[in-house]
C-alpha cells in the first residue's frame, strides 16, 4: 500500500521557521508510529517569487491538487510589499484555496489550561473555552467582481465586489451543521443582513438548509459586529459559528487573542470529498509570516503543529495520532514551556523556536 501524500509549502517569514518543528513530529510518528507519509516540498508566496517570478507556480498547483493534503506555512513580508498585486505572496495562497475550491475553513480557538491566565480577559471568560469557526473561503469579497482600481472623472476607485451565491451560502452551512452534529449540536451564523443584500440571503438561505435537512440543529443569527463583541464579552456562549470569508478572517483572528496568542491557532480548509473520498485539504496556521520576529527563532511553532494534528484528523483517518499530539502540546505548556508570545509581564527566559518543538517531540515520547 502507498503511503498518503502531504506537501509542504513552507512559504515566508516564521514559516519555514515552524514548519522546521512540524517536519520532526511527523519523522516521530513515521519512526515510532508506522504512520508514514510521501512527504514533498515546495515554494509558495514570496519564496516562490524569488525563484519562478509568480507566487505560485503550476506546477506546484497541480501537485497540490494531487496529493492528499498540503501544509502551509505562512506568506508574505515587506520584502514584497511593493510588488505587483497580480504576483504579491498573498495571491499564491489564495490560488491554491480558489483551485483546490476549499470553501470551508475550519478555525478552532481552544484555550488551554496552562493558558487561561496568559489571555487578555479574565480567566474566567476564557478557561474551558473552545469554538469552532468556519469561514467561507472560496467567496465574497476576497473574490467578486467587479475589483479593481479604475479612474472615474479626475481620480481613481477602488472597487471589490460582496457577492455569494445560494450554492455557496449552502455548501458552508452545510459543512457548519455537519461540525455541530459532532459538537454541542448548536450553531451561530454571523452577517450584517440589516446593511447588506448578501447578508440577507446569506440568513435565508443558512437558514432554509438548517429547516430542509438539519432540524436537530439550534441556530441563531448575528449581525457580525454585534458577534465580534460577542466573542470578547462571553465567548462561550458559542460552539460552531459560520460566516462568510471577510467577517471570518477578523473574526478568527479576534478569536486567537482569547486562546492566548496567534501562534496557537491552527486551521484547516477542505473541499468538497473527492474519488477516494477525502477531502482536497490544505492546512495552515491563522497567523502571517510575523516579519517582526521572522529570523529570530522567537515563533511558536504550536499553531503549525497543531495544524498537523487538524491533518491526522481530517484527511489521515489517524484521530489518536491527532489526539496524542494535541494531548503532547497540552502536557508542554502545563509544564510550563512558553515561547516569548506566551509570557506575560512576570518575564523569564522564553523558548526557541526549536526548542518548543523539542520539548513536543519529548512529551510525544514520553
Ligand atoms: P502576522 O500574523 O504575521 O503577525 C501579527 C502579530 O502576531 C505579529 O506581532 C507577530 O509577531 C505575531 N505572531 C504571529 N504568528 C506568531 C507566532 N507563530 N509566534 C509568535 N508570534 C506570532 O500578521 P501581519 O503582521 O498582519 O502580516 C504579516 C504578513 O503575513 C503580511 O504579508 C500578511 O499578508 C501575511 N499573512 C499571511 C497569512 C497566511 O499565510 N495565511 C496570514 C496572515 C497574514
Ligand atoms: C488568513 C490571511 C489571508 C486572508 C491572507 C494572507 C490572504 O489573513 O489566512 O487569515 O486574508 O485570508
Ligand atoms: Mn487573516
Amino acid at each position: 500500500m502507498t503511503n498518503p501524500s502531504l506537501l509542504i509549502l513552507p512559504g515566508d517569514g516564521i514559516g519555514p521557521e515552524v514548519m522546521a518543528e512540524v517536519r520532526k513530529v511527523i519523522d516521530w510518528f513515521g519512526a515510532n508510529q508506522g504512520l508514514n507519509f510521501d512527504v514533498s516540498e515546495d515554494l509558495v508566496g514570496g519564496a516562490a517569487y524569488d525563484v519562478h517570478g509568480v507566487p505560485l507556480h503550476d506546477d506546484t498547483m497541480a501537485k497540490a491538487l494531487a496529493v492528499d493534503a498540503v501544509l502551509l506555512g505562512a506568506v508574505g513580508g515587506p520584502k514584497y510589499d511593493t510588488l505587483d498585486f497580480s504576483v504579491k505572496p498573498e495571491r499564491g495562497l489564495l490560488r491554491l484555496r480558489k483551485e483546490m475550491d476549499l470553501f470551508s475553513n475550519l478555525r478552532p480557538a481552544q484555550c488551554f489550561d496552562a493558558l487561561a491566565d496568559f489571555s487578555s480577559l479574565k480567566k474566567d471568560v476564557v478557561a474551558g473555552l473552545d469554538i469552532m469557526i468556519v469561514r467561507e473561503l472560496t467567496s465574497g469579497v476576497y473574490f467578486g467582481e467587479p475589483r479593481g482600481i479604475f479612474e472615474e472623472g479626475n481620480e481613481r476607485v477602488g472597487i471589490n465586489t460582496q457577492r455569494y451565491t445560494e450554492s455557496e451560502i449552502d455548501r458552508v452551512a452545510r459543512s457548519a451543521f455537519e461540525l455541530a452534529r459532532k459538537r454541542s449540536g448548536k450553531v451561530c451564523s454571523m452577517e450584517k443582513a440589516n446593511v447588506m443584500e448578501s447578508g440577507i440571503l446569506w440568513r435565508e438561505v443558512v437558514q432554509k438548509v438548517r429547516d430542509t435537512d438539519y432540524p436537530d440543529i439550534e441556530l441563531s443569527h448575528m449581525y457580525a459586529d454585534n458577534g465580534a463583541m460577542q466573542l470578547v464579552r462571553w465567548p462561550k456562549q458559542f460552539d460552531v459559528i459560520v460566516t462568510d470569508n471577510l467577517f471570518g478572517d477578523i473574526l478568527s483572528d479576534c478569536a486567537a487573542m482569547l486562546t492566548g496568542s496567534l501562534g496557537m491557532l491552527p486551521s484547516a480548509s477542505l473541499g468538497a470529498p473527492r474519488a477516494n473520498g477525502r477531502p482536497a485539504a490544505l492546512y495552515e496556521p491563522v497567523h502571517g509570516s510575523a516579519p517582526d520576529i521572522a529570523g529570530q527563532g522567537k515563533a511558536n511553532p504550536i499553531a503549525c503543529v497543531l495544524s498537523f494534528a487538524m491533518a491526522l484528523r481530517y484527511s489521515f483517518d489517524a484521530g489518536a495520532a491527532a489526539d496524542q499530539l494535541e494531548a503532547a502540546v497540552q502536557k508542554v505548556l502545563a509544564d510550563g514551556a512558553r515561547t516569548a508570545d506566551l509570557m506575560g509581564a512576570e518575564g523569564g527566559t522564553p523558548l526557541t523556536t526549536t526548542q518548543m518543538g523539542d520539548a513536543i517531540i519529548a512529551a510525544l515520547s514520553a
